[in-house]
Protein backbone atom coordinates (compact mmCIF):
# COMPACT_ATOMS: atom_id res chain seq x y z
CA UNK A 1 0.00 0.00 0.00
CA UNK A 2 1.00 3.73 -0.80
CA UNK A 3 2.15 5.61 2.18
CA UNK A 4 1.01 9.73 2.48
CA UNK A 5 4.41 10.62 1.80
CA UNK A 6 4.14 8.12 -2.05
CA UNK A 7 1.20 9.61 -2.94
CA UNK A 8 1.98 12.98 -2.66
CA UNK A 9 5.03 12.24 -4.66
CA UNK A 10 3.05 10.33 -7.37
CA UNK A 11 0.75 13.50 -7.31
CA UNK A 12 3.67 15.78 -8.10
CA UNK A 13 2.46 18.15 -5.08
CA UNK A 14 5.36 20.70 -4.62
CA UNK A 15 7.80 20.44 -1.67
CA UNK A 16 6.67 23.05 0.29
CA UNK A 17 2.93 22.06 0.55
CA UNK A 18 3.90 18.19 0.52
CA UNK A 19 6.10 18.79 3.56
CA UNK A 20 3.14 21.33 5.12
CA UNK A 21 0.30 18.39 4.69
CA UNK A 22 2.99 16.16 6.09
CA UNK A 23 3.37 18.24 9.32
CA UNK A 24 -0.88 18.06 9.86
CA UNK A 25 -0.70 14.55 9.31
CA UNK A 26 2.13 13.81 12.02
CA UNK A 27 0.07 16.25 14.48
CA UNK A 28 -3.04 14.40 13.68
CA UNK A 29 -1.18 11.39 15.10
CA UNK A 30 -0.75 13.10 18.30
CA UNK A 31 -4.24 14.45 18.40
CA UNK A 32 -5.31 10.82 17.49
CA UNK A 33 -3.63 9.71 20.89
CA UNK A 34 -4.53 12.22 23.31
CA UNK A 35 -8.46 11.42 22.17
CA UNK A 36 -7.95 8.10 22.20
CA UNK A 37 -6.31 8.33 25.98
CA UNK A 38 -9.52 10.08 26.71
CA UNK A 39 -10.47 9.89 30.34
CA UNK A 40 -6.58 7.92 31.11
CA UNK A 41 -4.81 11.41 29.99
CA UNK A 42 -7.61 13.61 32.18
CA UNK A 43 -8.07 15.31 28.55
CA UNK A 44 -11.77 14.94 29.09
CA UNK A 45 -14.40 17.83 30.43
CA UNK A 46 -14.91 21.36 29.91
CA UNK A 47 -12.21 24.94 30.61
CA UNK A 48 -13.80 27.72 31.78
CA UNK A 49 -12.98 29.72 28.80
CA UNK A 50 -15.40 30.83 26.21
CA UNK A 51 -14.08 31.06 21.97
CA UNK A 52 -14.39 34.11 19.76
CA UNK A 53 -17.63 32.45 19.04
CA UNK A 54 -19.19 32.32 23.05
CA UNK A 55 -18.65 28.30 22.88
CA UNK A 56 -17.55 26.95 25.87
CA UNK A 57 -13.87 25.72 24.95
CA UNK A 58 -13.56 21.50 25.69
CA UNK A 59 -9.65 21.08 27.24
CA UNK A 60 -9.16 18.71 24.04
CA UNK A 61 -10.17 22.38 21.58
CA UNK A 62 -7.51 23.76 24.06
CA UNK A 63 -5.01 20.93 23.60
CA UNK A 64 -5.57 20.06 19.93
CA UNK A 65 -5.43 23.89 18.99
CA UNK A 66 -2.01 24.33 20.60
CA UNK A 67 -0.53 21.20 18.99
CA UNK A 68 -1.74 22.48 15.88
CA UNK A 69 -0.30 26.13 16.44
CA UNK A 70 3.23 24.47 17.51
CA UNK A 71 3.42 22.37 14.69
CA UNK A 72 2.38 24.50 12.13
CA UNK A 73 5.17 27.03 13.30
CA UNK A 74 7.79 25.06 13.24
CA UNK A 75 7.27 23.53 9.85
CA UNK A 76 8.84 27.18 8.36
CA UNK A 77 6.10 27.27 4.93
CA UNK A 78 3.17 28.94 7.23
CA UNK A 79 3.08 32.77 6.78
CA UNK A 80 0.06 32.66 8.90
CA UNK A 81 -3.13 30.52 10.93
CA UNK A 82 -6.32 31.11 11.95
CA UNK A 83 -8.26 28.52 14.16
CA UNK A 84 -12.24 28.07 15.50
CA UNK A 85 -10.14 28.43 18.98
CA UNK A 86 -8.45 31.94 18.26
CA UNK A 87 -9.68 35.29 18.56
CA UNK A 88 -7.34 36.66 15.87
CA UNK A 89 -5.64 35.35 13.03
CA UNK A 90 -1.66 34.41 13.89
CA UNK A 91 1.24 35.72 11.90
CA UNK A 92 4.08 32.62 11.65
CA UNK A 93 7.06 32.88 9.42
CA UNK A 94 6.91 36.22 7.17
CA UNK A 95 8.95 33.71 4.35
CA UNK A 96 6.22 31.14 4.51
CA UNK A 97 4.36 30.33 1.27
CA UNK A 98 0.57 29.41 3.15
CA UNK A 99 -1.74 29.98 5.18
CA UNK A 100 -3.69 27.11 7.09
CA UNK A 101 -7.15 27.48 8.72
CA UNK A 102 -8.14 24.98 10.82
CA UNK A 103 -11.06 23.09 13.32
CA UNK A 104 -8.35 21.30 15.83
CA UNK A 105 -11.32 19.40 17.18
CA UNK A 106 -14.60 19.41 14.82
CA UNK A 107 -17.87 17.96 17.24
CA UNK A 108 -16.63 18.70 20.31
CA UNK A 109 -19.95 17.86 22.15
CA UNK A 110 -18.53 14.27 21.17
CA UNK A 111 -15.73 14.22 23.31
CA UNK A 112 -17.22 13.38 26.31
CA UNK A 113 -19.84 10.74 24.86
CA UNK A 114 -17.05 8.74 23.34
CA UNK A 115 -18.55 9.46 19.66
CA UNK A 116 -16.81 10.91 16.50
CA UNK A 117 -14.35 13.78 16.41
CA UNK A 118 -12.05 14.91 13.86
CA UNK A 119 -9.97 17.93 12.46
CA UNK A 120 -10.38 19.82 9.27
CA UNK A 121 -7.91 21.89 7.30
CA UNK A 122 -8.00 24.44 4.47
CA UNK A 123 -4.25 25.64 3.20
CA UNK A 124 -4.86 28.53 0.69
CA UNK A 125 -1.64 30.59 -1.38
CA UNK A 126 -0.09 33.03 1.76
CA UNK A 127 -0.93 36.76 -0.45
CA UNK A 128 2.30 39.07 -0.53
CA UNK A 129 2.76 41.64 1.81
CA UNK A 130 2.05 42.02 6.04
CA UNK A 131 -0.66 39.40 7.57
CA UNK A 132 -3.63 40.22 8.38
CA UNK A 133 -7.16 38.83 8.76
CA UNK A 134 -7.71 40.24 4.91
CA UNK A 135 -4.74 37.97 3.94
CA UNK A 136 -7.33 34.99 4.81
CA UNK A 137 -10.40 36.51 3.10
CA UNK A 138 -9.87 34.67 -0.49
CA UNK A 139 -12.85 32.65 -1.53
CA UNK A 140 -12.79 28.37 -1.45
CA UNK A 141 -11.84 28.33 -4.73
CA UNK A 142 -8.03 29.47 -3.80
CA UNK A 143 -7.27 26.28 -1.72
CA UNK A 144 -4.76 24.37 -2.63
CA UNK A 145 -5.66 21.72 -0.52
CA UNK A 146 -7.93 20.55 2.01
CA UNK A 147 -8.88 17.21 4.17
CA UNK A 148 -10.06 15.99 7.55
CA UNK A 149 -8.80 13.43 10.25
CA UNK A 150 -11.10 11.41 11.63
CA UNK A 151 -10.69 9.96 15.12
CA UNK A 152 -12.92 6.98 14.81
CA UNK A 153 -12.59 3.50 15.35
CA UNK A 154 -9.81 3.58 12.80
CA UNK A 155 -8.14 7.35 12.06
CA UNK A 156 -8.40 7.92 8.81
CA UNK A 157 -7.25 11.30 6.75
CA UNK A 158 -9.64 12.64 3.78
CA UNK A 159 -8.00 14.84 1.54
CA UNK A 160 -7.76 16.93 -1.56
CA UNK A 161 -5.06 18.91 -3.46
CA UNK A 162 -7.33 19.36 -6.35
CA UNK A 163 -6.71 16.16 -7.91
CA UNK A 164 -9.83 14.06 -6.09
CA UNK A 165 -10.00 12.57 -2.96
CA UNK A 166 -8.23 10.28 -1.10
CA UNK A 167 -8.72 8.73 2.17
CA UNK A 168 -5.80 7.13 4.05
CA UNK A 169 -5.79 5.15 6.99
CA UNK A 170 -3.81 5.16 9.72
CA UNK A 171 -1.64 1.89 10.59
CA UNK A 172 -1.66 2.12 14.55
CA UNK A 173 1.55 -0.64 14.21
CA UNK A 174 3.53 1.41 11.75
CA UNK A 175 2.22 4.42 12.57
CA UNK A 176 2.05 5.26 9.17
CA UNK A 177 -1.02 6.81 6.77
CA UNK A 178 -1.45 4.24 4.22
CA UNK A 179 -3.91 5.08 0.96
CA UNK A 180 -6.89 2.99 1.17
CA UNK A 181 -9.28 4.64 -1.13
CA UNK A 182 -8.08 6.53 -3.91
CA UNK A 183 -10.95 8.60 -6.34
CA UNK A 184 -13.44 8.44 -3.55
CA UNK A 185 -16.78 9.52 -5.45
CA UNK A 186 -20.12 10.87 -4.20
CA UNK A 187 -22.85 8.67 -6.16
CA UNK A 188 -25.20 11.53 -7.22
CA UNK A 189 -28.76 9.68 -5.81
CA UNK A 190 -28.99 8.73 -2.26
CA UNK A 191 -31.63 8.38 -0.14
CA UNK A 192 -30.38 9.20 3.21
CA UNK A 193 -30.27 12.99 4.72
CA UNK A 194 -28.19 14.61 7.45
CA UNK A 195 -30.08 17.48 9.15
CA UNK A 196 -30.81 18.75 12.97
CA UNK A 197 -34.91 17.73 13.22
CA UNK A 198 -34.96 19.85 16.14
CA UNK A 199 -34.14 23.49 14.64
CA UNK A 200 -37.28 22.25 12.09
CA UNK A 201 -39.76 25.29 13.02
CA UNK A 202 -36.61 27.92 12.67
CA UNK A 203 -35.99 27.09 8.66
CA UNK A 204 -36.63 28.83 5.91
CA UNK A 205 -40.05 27.65 3.81
CA UNK A 206 -37.82 25.86 1.10
CA UNK A 207 -35.78 23.82 3.63
CA UNK A 208 -39.28 23.03 5.17
CA UNK A 209 -41.02 21.59 2.40
CA UNK A 210 -37.70 19.89 1.32
CA UNK A 211 -37.56 18.37 4.41
CA UNK A 212 -41.58 17.57 4.81
CA UNK A 213 -41.36 15.46 1.49
CA UNK A 214 -38.66 13.49 2.30
CA UNK A 215 -40.22 13.00 5.21
CA UNK A 216 -43.23 11.49 3.29
CA UNK A 217 -41.21 9.12 1.95
CA UNK A 218 -43.14 6.50 -0.91
CA UNK A 219 -46.27 8.62 -0.32
CA UNK A 220 -44.91 11.84 -1.30
CA UNK A 221 -43.62 13.73 -4.34
CA UNK A 222 -40.53 12.22 -4.08
CA UNK A 223 -41.86 8.71 -4.43
CA UNK A 224 -39.36 6.84 -2.13
CA UNK A 225 -38.35 6.12 1.71
CA UNK A 226 -35.34 8.38 2.94
CA UNK A 227 -33.40 7.69 6.17
CA UNK A 228 -31.92 9.86 8.40
CA UNK A 229 -28.54 9.79 10.17
CA UNK A 230 -26.99 13.15 12.52
CA UNK A 231 -23.79 12.81 14.09
CA UNK A 232 -23.32 15.78 15.41
CA UNK A 233 -19.90 16.13 14.55
CA UNK A 234 -20.22 17.68 10.73
CA UNK A 235 -16.44 15.95 10.19
CA UNK A 236 -18.58 12.49 10.65
CA UNK A 237 -21.39 13.27 8.22
CA UNK A 238 -19.26 14.54 5.46
CA UNK A 239 -17.56 11.41 5.83
CA UNK A 240 -20.65 9.72 5.91
CA UNK A 241 -21.33 11.02 2.80
CA UNK A 242 -18.35 10.31 0.92
CA UNK A 243 -18.14 6.84 1.92
CA UNK A 244 -21.88 5.82 0.70
CA UNK A 245 -23.33 9.06 -0.72
CA UNK A 246 -26.23 11.08 1.14
CA UNK A 247 -27.18 14.93 1.62
CA UNK A 248 -25.87 16.96 4.69
CA UNK A 249 -27.30 20.24 5.82
CA UNK A 250 -27.19 22.87 8.38
CA UNK A 251 -29.69 25.27 7.01
CA UNK A 252 -29.85 28.86 7.89
CA UNK A 253 -32.62 28.96 10.98
CA UNK A 254 -34.01 31.96 13.19
CA UNK A 255 -33.88 29.97 15.93
CA UNK A 256 -31.46 32.84 17.48
CA UNK A 257 -31.70 35.96 14.74
CA UNK A 258 -28.09 37.33 15.46
CA UNK A 259 -26.83 33.80 14.85
CA UNK A 260 -28.40 32.64 11.41
CA UNK A 261 -25.80 29.72 10.44
CA UNK A 262 -24.22 27.44 12.54
CA UNK A 263 -21.05 26.57 10.71
CA UNK A 264 -17.89 28.17 9.95
CA UNK A 265 -17.06 29.10 6.03
CA UNK A 266 -13.50 28.94 6.91
CA UNK A 267 -12.94 25.93 9.07
CA UNK A 268 -15.55 24.03 8.11
CA UNK A 269 -17.01 24.54 5.07
CA UNK A 270 -14.89 25.60 2.64
CA UNK A 271 -12.58 22.28 2.99
CA UNK A 272 -15.64 20.37 2.62
CA UNK A 273 -16.92 21.86 0.08
CA UNK A 274 -13.60 21.31 -1.85
CA UNK A 275 -13.69 17.54 -0.86
CA UNK A 276 -17.26 17.36 -1.87
CA UNK A 277 -16.99 19.23 -5.12
CA UNK A 278 -13.53 17.06 -5.85
CA UNK A 279 -15.89 13.84 -5.43
CA UNK A 280 -18.12 14.70 -7.66
CA UNK A 281 -20.69 15.77 -5.21
CA UNK A 282 -21.92 19.79 -4.70
CA UNK A 283 -21.97 22.01 -2.16
CA UNK A 284 -24.22 25.27 -1.65
CA UNK A 285 -25.74 27.63 0.90
CA UNK A 286 -29.35 27.10 -0.99
CA UNK A 287 -28.43 30.51 -3.05
CA UNK A 288 -24.41 30.28 -4.29
CA UNK A 289 -21.44 27.60 -4.39
CA UNK A 290 -19.97 27.50 -1.23
CA UNK A 291 -16.67 27.70 -3.04
CA UNK A 292 -17.80 30.85 -4.33
CA UNK A 293 -18.57 32.98 -1.44
CA UNK A 294 -16.18 35.95 -1.18
CA UNK A 295 -15.02 35.91 2.69
CA UNK A 296 -15.91 39.07 4.18
CA UNK A 297 -14.96 38.22 8.30
CA UNK A 298 -12.60 35.29 9.10
CA UNK A 299 -15.35 33.84 11.35
CA UNK A 300 -17.30 34.23 9.51
CA UNK A 301 -20.82 31.65 8.97
CA UNK A 302 -22.47 30.04 6.63
CA UNK A 303 -25.78 27.82 5.44
CA UNK A 304 -24.35 24.47 4.15
CA UNK A 305 -26.37 22.03 1.75
CA UNK A 306 -23.69 19.45 0.39
CA UNK A 307 -23.73 15.72 -0.82
CA UNK A 308 -25.06 13.50 -3.56
CA UNK A 309 -25.29 16.01 -6.96
CA UNK A 310 -28.76 15.21 -7.85
CA UNK A 311 -29.95 15.94 -4.54
CA UNK A 312 -28.70 18.76 -3.53
CA UNK A 313 -29.91 19.96 -7.08
CA UNK A 314 -33.48 18.77 -5.72
CA UNK A 315 -33.13 20.73 -2.60
CA UNK A 316 -31.65 23.56 -4.40
CA UNK A 317 -34.96 23.83 -6.68
CA UNK A 318 -37.00 23.99 -3.70
CA UNK A 319 -35.11 27.02 -2.99
CA UNK A 320 -34.99 28.63 -6.50
CA UNK A 321 -39.47 28.03 -6.75
CA UNK A 322 -39.46 30.05 -3.17
CA UNK A 323 -37.04 32.63 -4.06
CA UNK A 324 -36.35 32.85 -7.67
CA UNK A 325 -32.80 32.96 -6.84
CA UNK A 326 -32.64 35.80 -4.54
CA UNK A 327 -31.85 35.13 -0.64
CA UNK A 328 -34.18 36.46 1.99
CA UNK A 329 -33.24 39.02 4.22
CA UNK A 330 -33.32 37.57 7.61
O1 LIG B 1 -18.64 22.65 14.70
C1 LIG B 1 -20.00 22.74 14.76
C2 LIG B 1 -20.65 21.40 14.95
O2 LIG B 1 -20.10 20.68 16.03
C3 LIG B 1 -20.63 20.51 13.69
O3 LIG B 1 -19.55 19.66 13.66
C4 LIG B 1 -21.93 19.77 13.77
O4 LIG B 1 -22.46 19.45 12.51
C5 LIG B 1 -22.82 20.72 14.50
O5 LIG B 1 -22.01 21.64 15.20
C6 LIG B 1 -23.69 20.01 15.47
O6 LIG B 1 -24.61 20.88 15.91
P1 LIG B 1 -25.92 20.43 16.69
O7 LIG B 1 -25.65 20.83 18.08
O8 LIG B 1 -27.02 21.23 16.06
O9 LIG B 1 -26.13 18.98 16.51
MN1 LIG C 1 -16.49 22.40 14.16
Amino acid sequence: MQTLTQHLQQQGISEPLCQLILTLAETSKSISRAVRQGALAGVLGATDHQNVQGETQKKLDVITNDMLKEALKASGHVKGLASEEEDEVLPVSEQGEYLVCFDPLDGSSNIDINSLVGTIFSILPAPAGALNEQSFLQSGRQQVAAGYVLYGPSTMLALTTGKGVSFFTLNPDSSAYLLTQDNVTITPDTAEFAINMSNQRFWEAPMQTYIADLLLGSMGPREKAFNMRWIAAMVGDVHRVLCRGGIFTYPTDNKNPNKPYKLRLMYEANPMAFLVEQAQGKASTGYQDILDIQPERIHQRVAVILGSANEVDTCLAYHQETYSDQEPEL
